[in-house]
């Protein structure tokens, strides 16, 4: 597929103004990453939730440079049409600019992103300039911002007071004025998201955002129920696949343990002849057969 026929950041901003809404899910595996590329979504990303859904972490801090990076070369390699978006990870733009761009520029480079996405507002306006100026478009995030899980003390909406909101539109205005084409609004309002989208040019994203957003996101794994522990409030289920496994493992366990599987047609079969050949060669070689 060429340039022309994919998803780019423009391409994304575009949307807003044709009143286009955007429509994102992450993926983190190959099967997972065509299956939505062929079903039609805009943007892949590869959210560091992977780290909860997919690595066993208890929260996305500790997924490291070289997991996101693994990961994103298996959905970069998948996806045909849509924009694929990996998700910088904690710590790998906060030491200093030099760290952010190189960390940033082998998401482009070896991990095939078309974009990067950073988490927080105002504190990240020059950071975004930065990656921008280097050529590598981002995506801002603000609001309910996982890696901020320990300066929140824990998951707590976003953008609840007056004084917060207004933060919350500070926040968004400046990731805007920095350059980014797009942003993720998490966990806030739907007031507040809605005062945010009308405001911004470029298009916001929500999750657990409300309908007003110019696009919606979600972890793929909480929508189909592949990770069964947790699916936050704002989660529509379209599938049960945890459950399906579930029960196709169990089935699984009683046919080998019952003998029943595999049947005769699932085996491969000799030929007869060659059959009863080869059982008067192991008769007068081994005594068997
Ligand atoms: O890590 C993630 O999956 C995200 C979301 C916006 C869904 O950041």
């Amino acid at each position: 597929m060429s340039i022309k026929d994919r998803i780019t950041p423009p391409r994304i901003r575009k949307m807003k103004t044709r009143k286009e809404k955007i429509v994102s899910l992450t993926a983190h595996n190959f099967p997972v990453a065509s299956l939505l590329d062929e079903a039609g979504i805009d943007i892949v990303l590869v959210g560091d939730s992977l780290a909860m859904v997919a690595l066993g972490y208890e929260s996305t801090l500790p997924v490291t440079m070289e997991e996101m990076l693994h990961h994103t070369k298996i959905v970069a390699r998948a996806v045909r049409r849509a924009l694929v978006v990996a998700d910088m990870p904690y710590e790998s733009y906060h030491i200093g600019r030099e760290q952010t761009l190189t960390n940033a520029f082998r998401f482009i480079k070896e991990g095939g992103a078309g974009a990067v996405k950073i988490e927080g507002g105002k504190k990240r306006a020059e950071t975004i300039q930065a990656l921008i100026a280097a050529e590598i478009p981002v995506m801002g995030h603000i609001g309910l911002t996982p890696q901020s899980l320990n300066m929140f003390g824990g998951y707590k909406i976003q953008g609840k007071t007056v004084s917060a909101a207004c933060d919350l539109m500070d926040d968004a205005l400046a990731v805007e004025a920095a350059g980014a084409f797009s942003i993720v609004l998490e966990g806030i309002p739907h007031q507040v998201a809605s005062m945010i989208t009308e405001k911004l040019s470029i298009p916001t994203i929500g999750i657990g955002a409300g309908a007003g957003c110019d696009g919606q996101i979600l972890v793929t794994d909480d929508i189909f129920g592949t990770f069964k522990p947790f699916a936050p409030k704002f989660v529509r289920r379209y599938g049960d696949v945890y459950g399906m496994m579930n029960q196709g493992c169990k089935s699984y366990i009683k046919d080998v343990r019952e003998g029943n599987f595999p049947s005769s047609d699932e085996s491969y079969s000799m030929d007869p002849e060659v059959w009863e050949t080869l059982k008067k060669n192991l008769k007068e070689q081994y005594g068997t057969g």
